[in-house]
């Protein structure tokens, strides 16, 4: 039986920390009290304007490749999960496949689940892996979300920031995702999109994020227990048995309110949401990155990651390191 594992994490965030009365000083509405009570947040970071998701990724990537202790050329598969790629087309993992100087012919396409596409583009290539058909997959989240926020939304501009995360995962005798779950609700679309889009030269409509904020956060809290219990009980496993949970990393009291309805302690939740804000598709791989490198998650642990995000969509992943 052929399995796939995690071989090894990367992440990147551009720049120097942006923080809460950074943002106030450029004029924005705000307070510091106000993002940290109700989100968490305390800085983003936001890349320079001639940064684009591939530069991130690429960044991230390297430091993944280094982890797992493989070149370039060992890739392939690339799967890239963006909701703001550096063009219409070619596909961010094209581009990305191009930087790291991958000549080998190793497929390559992006994933838009908007927030869960982290979660889509590991299941994905769990069963690329699985099938035998590859064997070593990078797949990476890069987001640059400073490019489609409106400064003049406090409501929605405070919330995000940019960055990438990336794991190499390859064949393995043992499993390494133990089981996973992908849903979506297209009709729950108009609580957050960026609806607008690009025709005869133009934008056409709204090029920027909009979101119900608290439709969201009901929805978010929801499937993101629904979805950690599914895949606990595909698994045929207790929470007990499981080490860490990575949720993406969108708002504290989302993050609090899911541990809660799963009996899972806070000390047991990756948190990093008050670095970097909610990087939509990078920060599970963000997250992930920082915990096996500052010595929490171990070779043996078990976690879990989840998303969810714009669609809607939704998803999980239990892992074992
Ligand atoms: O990947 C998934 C992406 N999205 C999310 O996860 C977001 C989920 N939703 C949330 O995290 C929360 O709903 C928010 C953080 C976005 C908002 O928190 P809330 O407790 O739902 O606040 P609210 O929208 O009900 O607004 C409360 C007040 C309003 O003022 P009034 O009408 O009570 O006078 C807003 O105008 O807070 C005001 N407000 C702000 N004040 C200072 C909204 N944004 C800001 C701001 N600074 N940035």
């Amino acid at each position: 039986m052929i399995y796939a594992r995690i071989a090894g994490t990367g992440s990147f965030l551009p720049g120097e920390p942006v923080t809460n009365d950074d943002l106030v000083a450029r004029g924005i509405d705000t307070s510091d009290q106000w993002i940290i009570e109700r989100t968490g947040i305390r800085s983003r970071h936001l890349a320079a304007a001639e940064m684009s998701s591939s530069d991130l990724a690429k960044t991230a990537s390297e430091r993944a490749l280094e982890a797992a202790g493989v070149r370039p050329d060992d890739i392939d598969l690339i799967i890239v999960a963006t909701s703001t790629p550096d063009c219409i087309f070619p596909s961010t993992a094209a581009l990305l496949q191009s930087k790291l100087g991958i000549r080998n012919g190793a497929a390559a396409f992006d994933v838009q689940a908007v927030c869960s596409g982290f979660v889509y583009g590991l299941t994905i290539a769990e069963k690329f892996i699985r099938s035998g058909s590859h064997q070593r997959a990078l797949v990476v989240g890069a987001e640059v979300f400073s490019r489609i926020l409106d400064w003049s939304d406090r409501g929605t501009c405070v919330l995000f920031g940019d960055g990438a995360g990336a794991v190499v995962l390859e064949a393995a005798g043992a499993p390494g995702i133990l089981a996973s779950a992908l849903h979506a609700d297209g009709s729950h679309h108009p609580i957050l999109c960026v609806p607008g889009g690009v025709a005869a030269g133009q934008v056409v409509g709204d090029p920027f994020l909009r979101m119900d904020g608290q439709a969201v956060f009901k929805f978010a809290v929801r499937v993101l227990g629904d979805v950690a219990l599914e895949v606990l009980d595909q698994a045929g496993v207790t929470v007990d048995s499981v080490d860490w949970l990575i949720p993406h990393q969108a708002n504290i009291r989302i993050l609090q309110a899911t541990a809660r309805r799963l009996g899972v302690s806070m000390d047991k939740v990756i948190t990093t949401v008050d670095r970097h804000g909610n990087t939509s598709a990078a920060s599970i791989p963000l997250a992930l990155d920082l915990a096996v490198r500052d010595g929490r998650i171990r070779p043996g642990h078990r976690f879990i990651i989840e998303g969810v995000g714009g669609g809607f969509t939704w998803g999980a992943a239990l892992l074992q390191f």
